[in-house]
């Protein structure tokens, strides 16, 4: 039989290593807790695009009091990144030939930024928009610059622009495109941007045009993507990538250097719904990791 003062020794060690366990599980949780946060932190901050890259906004927001701020910050905060900015008063850019005193305001201020350029939105309906009304709209765009120096655009994106090639539409988008490049109210380098949100058939190949937009779409869609968009011939500074829908949590300086692989011209938001009508929480983290 063992003495009751051993007995009390062994409890007593067995509590005291039951301590130690406890003592290292509980550093473990707090260590992990540190760790893990810190390494998904460090994982966003790490440079965005591998490769020179530039901003795609839609900025399809009434220029209200304060409504472009987190835009106007954006751009004085991170001057060396470069913002297309395409600008879109009426789903175009309206009957009237000014876009009304807010807009001639705001864009003012911000095309006085060096690091700006604006391009006016026409849409093009997939090559199906009566194209007399589509020079119109070009055309318009191209009088702003008589109305405010600040106004001037440098260039058009087309929107709904075909992605499958007939000879009707190939000539459709050649006679916009050739309205834009002979605009001499618009600005050089009268940036034309077809927007056909997919990666157009290989045939259809339209003189002129400076950049497409070979994929809008959401992030669950983009990782499907990927590869396709990587096998494209051209070269980065002819593509634009648009991605929504970014999950919360997702590494975005992650998805701008996959991104950046493809395309020169980015946007993303982790909005899942008006996606070009308001800044999402995402807008500064996005334009601070371009700037690497
Ligand atoms: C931004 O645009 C300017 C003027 O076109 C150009 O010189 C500069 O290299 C661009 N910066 C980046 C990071 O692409």
């Amino acid at each position: 039989m063992e003495a009751p003062q051993e007995v009390l020794r062994r409890a007593q060690r067995r509590r005291k290593r039951c301590c130690i366990s406890t003592a290292v599980a509980a550093a473990t949780v707090v260590l992990l807790a540190i760790v893990i946060p810190c390494a998904l932190l460090l994982s966003d901050i790490q440079p965005g695009p591998t490769q020179p890259a530039a901003i795609l906004l839609p900025l399809y927001i009434y220029p209200s009091r304060n409504a472009w701020e987190p835009l106007f910050n954006a751009v004085s905060t991170n001057q060396e990144v470069n913002f297309t900015v395409i600008v879109n008063p009426d789903s175009g850019p309206g009957q009237s030939a000014g876009p009304g005193n807010d807009y001639v305001s705001a864009i003012s201020r911000l095309t006085a930024a060096p690091n700006v350029q604006t391009v006016g939105y026409v849409r093009t309906g997939y090559g199906t928009r009566d194209i007399d009304t589509v020079l119109r709209d070009v055309d318009i765009y191209s009088r702003w610059s008589q109305l405010a120096n600040g106004l001037a655009v440098s260039g058009i994106f087309f929107d709904e622009a075909p992605h499958d090639y007939s000879q009707q539409k190939q000539q459709y988008m050649a006679t916009a495109n050739q309205a834009v490049k002979e605009s001499t109210g618009i600005r050089e380098p009268r940036l034309i941007i077809h927007n056909p949100g997919t990666i157009p058939d290989a045939t259809l190949d339209v003189d002129s045009t400076d950049v497409t937009v070979v994929f809008e779409n959401s992030f669950q869609e983009f990782e499907r993507k990927k590869e396709a968009l990587r096998a494209l011939s051209g070269d980065r500074p002819d593509y634009s990538v648009m991605v929504h829908s970014v999950p919360t949590g997702e590494s975005i300086g992650k998805l701008l250097r996959d991104m950046s692989r493809e395309a020169k011209y980015m946007f993303l938001t982790t909005a899942d719904e008006g996606y070009y009508d308001h800044f999402s929480s995402s807008w500064a983290t996005f334009v601070d990791l371009m700037r690497s």
